[in-house]
């Protein structure tokens, strides 16, 4: 992967008709992570995020809000890029709905179709909920309702209609052509299977409301929410400037990440979309799972939901950064409990890796007067751990690749038990009395097998990280993954006085017994 190659990577856009909450910030929080991992890496990366603005729902809010729909809109979005900044979220472009060069783009989508003589005109009736942003059929109603269990209405209106049933062939081609384009595989399989049950054309306008984006020559139709929200991943590539530098640099996009309840969306109609445009499909799209929180589902109703901020507050950023790519496989559902949270902290943070660095840290100022030390010559033990450390890069690029964050994880905190338990056997505290040498060489190992964990580290907990890559005096141009192999630690650089990276949680009175 190493190299300067591009990779253009995507959250979904998120309706400003709710505020941030863990949800939203997990997506964000992977994609950051993925994206800092390809840069050490060298790759050339456009991170795009956003807010998709348009829609009944939005009109709805801005109403009850007392606001014009575009100053509501501002207002929320705003708090995404908040967000953002809080959980340190990098280099990105955050595209909103309502910004011209989206409308510019969304226009010119719908005249390719149109050209290709993919959308028509029709009537249509169908029950919609307005919550779900969703058309059913009858047969998809549960006892009358969405199954979402939101009410739905009946509507009718005259609509144009993308002609989603004649590419059912053409994408169970494709999907089969491209075997990676839908992960995990689980998702893939409810996708093909959709599309083998035969597919329904698509309304792709409504005249019920008017905040949205007009249909070309017939401006009574605005366009239906996600036929012109996908395209924001098109916007973000500078689409439709298709002669410019940025599109056809960065298109197609390399992956969308999304969450499971929009795979369909993604994986059907956005491929269908952009074929009938003449467009090139994204190469892969990735369904994670969803939090409950403490076992329960996030509801508006049950007030549950967690605000980034209430977890950054409590934990701190790095801490929750770790937590939500640990805790649960990515592509499976988890739970986030207060007790599981603590239990990261404490263990794997500031047990495992927080105390690994703190002793071998403060040993070099004992024993080695501050200094990076002379390694003589390695024995076999040492050798296991430097090659442990130095073959994890490429196990986290086949991880990333997937992405499974859960498992470059698995794979760094093995290093740190190796390097503990190294730690324990060679006894440096020992060695120093009988064999300073050798008491040396140990400690230059550990140095180097720590460098490695906190360069690795970094897309992961990029704060704490560099507070460790500072403690060992790494300078900021060498803390790429080229510098892995090409700089190692130079004998005899003055290392700072070590200061605790990872606090242990103490519980406040409320928190106790939870
Ligand atoms: N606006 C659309 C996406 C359009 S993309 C072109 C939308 N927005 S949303 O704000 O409702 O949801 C955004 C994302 O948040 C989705 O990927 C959804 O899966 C995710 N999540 C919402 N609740 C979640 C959890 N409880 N856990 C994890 N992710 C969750 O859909």
């Amino acid at each position: 992967m190493a190299g300067d190659e591009k990779f253009y990577v995507t959250t979904p856009i998120y309706y400003v008709n709710d505020a941030p909450h863990l949800g939203h910030a997990y997506t964000n929080m992977a994609c950051d992570a993925l994206v800092r991992f390809r840069r050490l890496d060298g790759n050339d990366v456009l991170f795009t995020t956003g807010t998709d603005e348009h829609g009944q729902k939005v009109e709805n809010s801005a109403k009850a809000a007392g606001l014009d729909p575009q100053a509501f809109c501002d207002s929320v979005s705003q708090t995404f890029r908040n967000m953002n900044a809080l959980l340190g979220i990098d280099r990105h472009d955050f595209v909103r709905t309502t910004e011209q060069r989206h409308i510019r783009c969304a226009t010119e989508m719908w005249n390719r179709i149109a050209e290709h003589g993919d959308i028509y005109l029709g009537k249509y009736g169908y029950y919609y909920s307005i919550r779900d942003e969703a058309p059913f059929d009858e047969s998809e109603l549960v006892n009358g309702k969405a199954p979402t269990g939101a009410d739905v209405e009946w509507v009718e209106e005259e609509n144009y209609f993308f002609r989603l049933s004649a590419w059912g062939d053409r994408l169970l081609a494709f999907y089969d052509a491209n075997p990676d384009f839908i992960g995990p595989v689980a998702r893939r399989n409810e996708v093909v299977s959709f599309v083998k049950g035969g597919l329904h054309d698509l309304s792709i306008s409504r005249t019920s409301f008017s905040w949205g984006i007009p249909v070309p020559n017939d401006p009574k139709h605005i366009m239906y929410v996600w036929i012109e929200a996908l395209g924001v991943y098109l916007t973000g590539a500078g689409y439709p400037d298709i002669t410019g530098e940025k599109y056809r640099h960065y298109w197609p996009c390399n992956l969308h990440m999304v969450g499971k309840d929009i795979v369909r969306f993604h994986c059907v109609y956005w491929p269908a979309f952009l074929m009938a445009a003449g467009i090139p499909v994204p190469k892969r799209v990735f369904g994670h799972g969803w939090w409950t929180v403490e076992g329960q589902k996030m509801s508006k109703s049950l007030g549950n939901s967690i605000t980034p901020q209430a977890l950054v507050d409590k934990y701190g950023r790095d801490a929750v950064r770790y937590f939500v790519l640990r805790e649960m496989p990515f592509g499976s559902d988890g739970d986030f409990s207060h007790r599981a949270m603590v239990n990261r902290i404490n263990g794997d943070l500031a047990n495992d890796l927080g105390n690994l660095a703190q002793r071998v840290l403060s040993m070099i100022q004992r024993y080695c007067a501050g200094r990076v030390p002379v390694a003589g010559a390695l024995e076999p033990a040492d050798n296991a751990l430097l090659g442990t450390a130095g073959g994890l890069l490429e196990k986290l690029r086949t991880e990333y690749a997937v992405p499974a964050y859960h498992r470059v994880l698995d794979h760094l905190w093995e290093l740190v038990g190796d390097a503990n338990r190294y730690v324990d056997e060679q006894a440096p505290w020992a060695l120093n009395k009988t064999d300073p040498a050798r008491g040396d060489t140990v400690l230059y190992v550990l140095l180097e097998t720590i460098r490695h964990l906190a360069i690795l580290l970094q897309p992961v907990m990029p704060t704490s990280a560099a507070k460790m890559l500072d403690q060992l005096a790494v300078p900021p141009d060498r803390r790429d993954f080229a510098a892995l192999s090409a700089h190692p630690l130079v004998a005899g650089t003055v290392l700072p006085k070590p200061e605790g990276v990872f606090p242990r949680y103490v519980e406040e009175s409320a928190d106790a017994g939870r």
